[in-house]
């Protein structure tokens, strides 16, 4: 008996990995796999249930992330969406948005809405991210392959935080307040280069800011 609502399992995953494996750079799919990685260990504590989903939403989320800026347009166009002003400007945030379009012709098997919309907002957050949204979001930034300061120091804030000894409620506040500081950290990058910085991250990092200062638990 399989236990998962999702009609894809272990024999389907360990498909799409091989086939990711072949589209992408050595060191890109070393990346996708260790998200894959701990994007499941954070699934164990959130949200078990949502592991296959999760699983195959991480070993799409980079899929076109090699792609050049004109074919991340193009795909664009082809699909009716629109750059919003200074967007232009955010070539990396379109991989997540192209990757996500592709999953529905390409990968059919793994068309469900969780694994979709977890790599179409994985890059710039949004205002309402699911938890399971939120969870790949993280585990993109943390993920044991990142030596970057910031995800080190992110990583090391989750984790030492012993979040499976907390209980439900300490452990969703605990997810809150790192991806708070995942925001502030990108955000404060992107100032200190001069770049745009998308508005759904804005959105994303104040609405959790504002749950805080709500003093809601
Ligand atoms: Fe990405
Ligand atoms: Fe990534």
């Amino acid at each position: 008996m399989n236990p998962s609502r999702y009609t894809f399992g272990e024999a389907e995953l360990a498909a799409l990995r091989e086939s990711v494996m072949g589209e992408m750079s050595p060191k890109r799919f070393h990346h996708t796999a260790a998200v894959e990685d701990m994007v499941t260990r954070l699934a164990t504590l959130y949200c078990p249930d949502e592991i296959p989903a999760l699983r195959a939403a991480a070993l799409l989320h980079d899929i076109t992330k090699e792609y050049d800026v004109r074919t991340h347009m193009a795909l664009l166009a082809a699909a009716g969406q629109p750059l919003r002003k200074g967007e232009e400007y955010a070539h990396k945030t379109f991989h997540a948005r192209t990757a996500a379009l592709l999953i529905p012709d390409n990968y059919p098997v793994f068309n469900c809405e969780t694994v979709v919309s977890a790599v179409r907002w994985h890059t710039t957050g949004r205002e309402g991210m699911t938890l399971t949204e939120q969870l790949l979001y993280l585990a993109d930034y943390i993920d044991e392959s990142r030596i970057f300061p910031d995800c080190v120091r992110l990583r090391s804030y989750f984790w030492d935080g012993s979040p499976e000894r907390m209980t439900v409620e300490d452990r969703l506040i605990h997810l809150r307040r790192t991806l708070i500081m995942s925001f502030d950290m990108t955000m404060r990058a992107l100032l200190s280069e001069g770049a745009i910085i998308s508005a759904d991250t804005a959105l994303a990092r104040n609405e959790l800011v504002l749950v805080e200062l709500n003093g809601r638990r």
